[in-house]
C-alpha cells in the first residue's frame, strides 16, 4: 500500500500508528505530470514534500545554463526541507520525472510536530546526515572516478529505489532521458551513452528506452569501486 512507503520517510519515524495518520491527515496532496515544477531554485520556500508515488528529480543550472542532477527521488523520500532549517532560497530546482503524488507539508506546521514530537526531530537529523554521507560519496567519484564507474554506481543506485526484480534480473524503469542520466552522472550524454553500450556489449545490462535491466549486478558493483 503506498502509505506504507510514506510511513517509512524521516519525518513519520518514531511516530505512533495515530500520530503518523494525524500527521498525514495534515498534509495536502498533489497530483502532478512529467515535466511539472515544484519549485525553482533561487525561490523562496515555507513547505516541503514527501513521494508518495512517481519520480521527481532536483537540479541545479549553471550560469551558461548547463544542468546537473543532484538526486532523483522516489516513494517515501522527502525534499524541500533544507530551506526550514537553513531559512534562505530553494538550493535546486524540483521537476517530476514521471506522474507523481506529493504530500505537502508547511514548514509552520512540521516546526509545530517538531515541538510535539521531538523523536520526529532526530530522525529527519538522521536522514539529512545519511544525505551528506551521498553528497560527499558523489563529490569523491567525481574527482576520483571514471565516467564509466559513476554509470554503473548510478544504475545500482536508481536500482535501490525504482527497481524491480524480474527473471534475468533487475529492471529498473527510471523514466529519465539519455540527457537526464548524464545529467546525473555529472558528464556529457555521449559519454554515459559509450559507457552504457559497452555495458550492454559485455552482457551487464540491457536498454529498454527508459529503462534498463540489470543482468550482472555483480560486475557493474565491481566496476562502480
Ligand atoms: P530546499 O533547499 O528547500 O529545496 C531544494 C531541495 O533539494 C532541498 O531543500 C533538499 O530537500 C533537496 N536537496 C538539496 N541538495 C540535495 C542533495 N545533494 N541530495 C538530495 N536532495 C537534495
Amino acid at each position: 500500500m503506498e502509505d506504507d512507503i510514506v510511513l517509512s520517510a524521516p519525518m513519520f519515524a518514531g511516530l505512533d500508528p495515530a500520530a503518523s495518520a494525524a500527521l498525514i491527515e495534515s498534509m495536502k496532496t498533489l497530483d502532478v505530470a512529467r515535466g511539472d515544477v515544484i519549485f525553482h531554485e533561487g525561490e523562496p520556500g515555507d513547505r516541503l514534500y514527501v513521494v508518495r508515488s512517481g519520480k521527481i528529480k532536483l537540479g541545479r543550472r549553471s550560469n551558461d545554463g548547463r544542468e546537473n542532477l543532484l538526486a532523483v527521488l522516489g516513494p517515501g523520500e522527502m525534499f524541500g526541507e533544507l530551506s526550514l532549517f537553513d531559512p534562505g532560497p530553494r538550493t535546486a530546482t524540483a521537476t517530476v520525472v514521471a506522474d507523481t503524488t506529493l504530500l505537502e507539508l508547511g514548514h509552520q506546521d512540521l516546526v509545530a510536530w517538531l515541538d510535539a514530537q521531538p523523536t520526529v526531530a532526530q530522525h529527519l537529523l538522521q536522514a539529512l546526515a545519511r544525505r551528506l554521507r551521498r553528497t560527499n560519496e558523489a563529490l569523491a567519484d567525481l574527482v576520483f572516478s571514471d565516467v564509466p564507474g559513476r554509470v554503473a554506481k548510478a544504475l545500482l543506485d536508481l536500482s535501490t529505489r525504482f527497481g524491480e526484480e524480474v527473471d534475468e534480473g533487475i529492471r529498473v524503469a527510471h523514466d529519465l532521458t539519455q540527457e537526464e542520466l548524464a545529467q546525473l552522472v555529472g558528464a556529457s550524454r555521449e559519454t554515459v551513452n559509450k559507457a552504457l553500450a559497452d555495458f550492454a556489449a559485455r552482457g551487464w545490462v540491457r536498454r529498454e528506452g527508459r529503462a534498463v535491466v540489470l543482468l550482472d549486478a555483480d560486475r557493474l558493483e565491481r566496476r562502480a569501486r
